[in-house]
């Protein structure tokens, strides 16, 4: 049986007063949950803030990336050891974002996601198809290179120590969400493509929706069979419509 796990994503936003404002909302509006669980990934000099207030709280937290080394002259990044230290649950890998934009290949991805459960940390593993990929069939094919390369790297039994979120690129921050039955056709693929290496981790593995989750399209998204939660970005940082997407999975 799996529980659902709704994680927000909150980017590059928020200031320590919006945080502490944000954190502090959350804190009472997710105290009922009852089976799902609820988590934040914050950005990285947020995280002792968001330590400090949730500690306690039942609520988790996370970042949104980690260097795929241990220590060493790396100027500018944080390795997810570091992350422990601050009490992290969760790490995002391999966000579309950041293979858009600062050149994190599958390889570098399965490194990074290996670095992160080397630290005793959860990955959260984001694949996804752009819509030009999905409109001209390759879609399963990219989708399972970017999971096939993390199996590769760390093997599939990895899997049981971390999340799997779809995020369709053409769905973040759009507004345009993939329907429940589209979701759950990739979800049930990864789950299938997982299987064939470990049948018992697939059908225990979380996989996350990302992509333009409200608290109006969350209930239908998370009612199909293999939608196990949410990532979600722009409504993670509004403390009502997250707790309302963290209840929609309750
Ligand atoms: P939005 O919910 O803003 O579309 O972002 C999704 C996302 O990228 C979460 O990682």
């Amino acid at each position: 049986m799996r529980s659902k796990l709704v994680a927000g994503n909150w980017k590059m936003n928020g200031n320590l007063a919006s945080n502490q404002a944000l954190l502090k909302s959350l804190i009472p509006l997710l105290k009922p949950l009852a089976t799902a669980r609820a988590a934040v990934c914050v950005p990285y000099p947020y995280i002792a803030q968001t330590e400090h207030v949730l500690r306690g709280s039942g609520i988790a937290w996370g970042a949104q990336d980690a260097s795929e080394h241990e220590h060493g002259a790396y100027t500018g990044e944080v390795s997810a050891g570091m992350l422990a230290d601050f009490g992290c649950r969760y790490v995002i890998v391999g966000h579309s974002e950041r293979r858009a934009l600062f050149g994190d290949t599958n390889e570098i991805v399965a490194q990074k996601y290996a670095a992160v459960l080397k630290a005793g940390l959860t990955p959260i593993l984001c694949v996804g198809e752009t819509l030009a990929e999905r409109e001209s069939g390759v879609m399963e094919q990219v989708i399972a290179r970017q999971v096939e390369a993390v199996m590769a790297q760390s093997g599939a039994t990895s899997l049981e120590r971390a999340v799997v979120a779809y995020e369709p690129v053409w769905a973040i921050g759009t507004g345009k969400t993939a329907t429940p039955d589209e979701a759950q056709a990739v979800h049930a693929f990864i789950r299938s493509r997982v299987a064939e290496q470990d049948i018992c981790v697939a059908d225990l593995l979380t996989i996350l929706y990302g992509g333009s989750v409200k608290a109006a399209n969350a209930p239908a998204l998370f009612a199909m069979p293999d939608i196990d939660g949410g990532l979600i970005g722009g409504a993670a940082l509004v403390a009502e419509e997250f707790a309302a997407i963290c209840s929609a999975a309750n």
